[in-house]
């Protein structure tokens, strides 16, 4: 891998999940046409992030990454992204505010639109077309036509993510961030919940201090950091073609960034060691994810660390393990003694979706909460006992009242599953979910910390 790195040179190597355009000139102009459009994202913000996760990678901060499983071009509205960003933003305080540690945020979105499959075919009644991959390459209605990989869509999914980015670049800087709003956070149909009640109390608390801090004589406007928060973006950058176009050379320093998102990670699916997803990545000095899952062997992830951070750079690697519940226990402490031998500056963080993942028996894709709790609990009991830092957690979730992970504290059933289950893919924690799951999180860092703060609040009749 010493050979020179150029932002085609994932083009002469093996790459998987690659759809079929049946139109290679259409797919050339496209991608031709995107490398002409300004980036999504400046190489400064990529590097703020790497900072930020350098001190994850040190135990001093945690990492809350989320988002839809993928986005879609259906569901592109403004609401939609502002019930996303509230309920991120809730998580977000209550880690902060429970586990006294800085939380880097970072959205599953703008971006997020490829999606490799297990099979290049689906097949229903009989019928077999080539699978959906994301509303960036193909439609997932199942007829012939809208099954083709279709090279503008490439057009659209940057409009989408552009458009995106902006509305929550003001959501995070405009006033909506604003700790001074953390009542108004909470979503209408949460209000009546144990969990709305909990955070109600996290909130006036929250009031409370910045009250008191006004009374002492703080003038609040006049301090940024509470009226504003950063918020990065991510994906899976997995349409190398899509990614090439916006891999731009940042002026201030002469370096190759992707401007696509702020952090890309490679799934677990195309993270072979001589293939072009590692070519590409090595190249581009974006924070970037690796997601390891059980077939991953310590040695091998070594090589795949010498490749994407020989210079050992905390921040610049964050491996997300998605190992399962049952599984977790078999593979993360292995692989934590083996980079810790090493001395590798890596940010651990607990993907607890999608090695969880049944079909329930009513025919949905599901995800039990208990089982999601569950790998969460393993991992931050395995770092403990490993001595490192459960850096955090990489959830799919939606600002939404969906039903598509049975559990939870309304206890979500399998034949609830039909009622509002929306996702073009995985099944995602909704609202309500997200933020319960965040109080849990929340105890277990207080814990890895052994914060004596005071106990979180507990709503009456929990
Ligand atoms: N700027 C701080 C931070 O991002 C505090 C803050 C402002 C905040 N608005 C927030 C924290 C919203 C969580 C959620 O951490
Ligand atoms: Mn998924």
């Amino acid at each position: 891998m010493s050979e020179r790195w150029t932002p085609d040179s994932w083009r002469s190597r093996p790459v998987m999940q690659v759809p079929e355009y049946p139109d290679a000139k259409a797919l050339a102009d496209v991608e031709a046409q995107l490398a002409t459009f300004p980036p999504l994202v400046f190489a400064g913000e990529a590097r703020n992030l790497k900072k930020a996760l350098g001190r994850v990678a040190a135990g001093e901060a945690f990492l809350l990454q989320g988002g839809d499983c993928a986005e879609s071009f259906a569901e592109h509205g403004a609401n939609n992204i502002r019930d996303f960003f509230r309920v991120f933003l809730q998580m977000a305080v209550v880690l902060t505010y429970a586990g006294a540690l800085p939380v880097v945020k970072v959205g599953r979105i703008a971006g997020q639109f490829a999606k490799p499959r297990s099979s290049p075919t689906e097949t229903i009644d009989g019928v077999a077309l080539p699978s959906y991959r994301g509303d960036i390459v193909n439609d997932i209605a199942f007829t012939e036509a809208s099954r083709i990989p279709d090279p503008q869509r490439q057009l659209m999914a940057y409009r989408q993510s552009a458009a995106t980015l902006n509305l929550l670049r003001a959501f995070a800087t405009g006033g909506f961030a604003n700790l001074g709003s953390v009542h108004q956070w909470m979503l209408g149909f949460l209000r009546d919940s144990s969990q709305s009640r909990r955070y109600k109390e996290l909130a006036d608390r929250i009031s409370d201090a910045l009250n008191f801090m006004r009374a002492c004589g703080l003038n609040l406007e006049s301090h940024p950091e509470l009226r504003a928060t950063d918020f990065y973006t991510s994906h899976e950058a997995l349409l190398l073609g899509y990614e090439q176009a916006f891999t731009r050379v940042d002026s201030t320093t002469g370096d190759w960034y992707a401007t696509s998102g702020h952090m890309i990670w490679i799934g677990d699916r195309t993270r072979q060691l001589d293939h072009g997803h590692v070519e590409y990545f090595r190249g581009i000095k974006n924070p970037i994810g690796l997601k390891c899952g059980p077939s991953l062997k310590p040695d091998d992830l070594l090589r795949l660390i010498d490749v994407l951070n020989p210079d050992n750079e905390p921040g610049r690697l964050t491996l997300i393990g998605r190992f399962g519940a049952d599984k977790i226990g078999d593979h993360l402490p292995q692989m934590i003694r083996t980079v810790q031998r090493e001395g590798r500056a890596v940010v651990w963080s607990c993907d607890p979706m999608h090695g969880n993942t049944i079909t329930s028996n009513s025919g949905y894709k599901t995800r039990p909460f208990d089982r999601i709790l569950s790998e969460v609990k393993s991992f931050f009991n395995i770092h403990t006992a490993e001595g490192t830092h459960a850096g955090g957690v990489h959830l799919e979730m939606t600002g939404q009242d969906v039903t598509e992970c049975v559990g939870g504290a309304r206890a979500i059933t399998h034949e609830d599953l039909s009622d509002r289950y929306h996702t073009v893919c995985d099944p995602r924690l909704n609202a309500e979910q997200s933020i319960d799951m965040a109080f849990l999180i929340a105890e277990l860092l207080k814990q890895e910390r052994g914060v004596q703060a005071s106990p979180l609040p507990v709503a009456a009749g929990l």
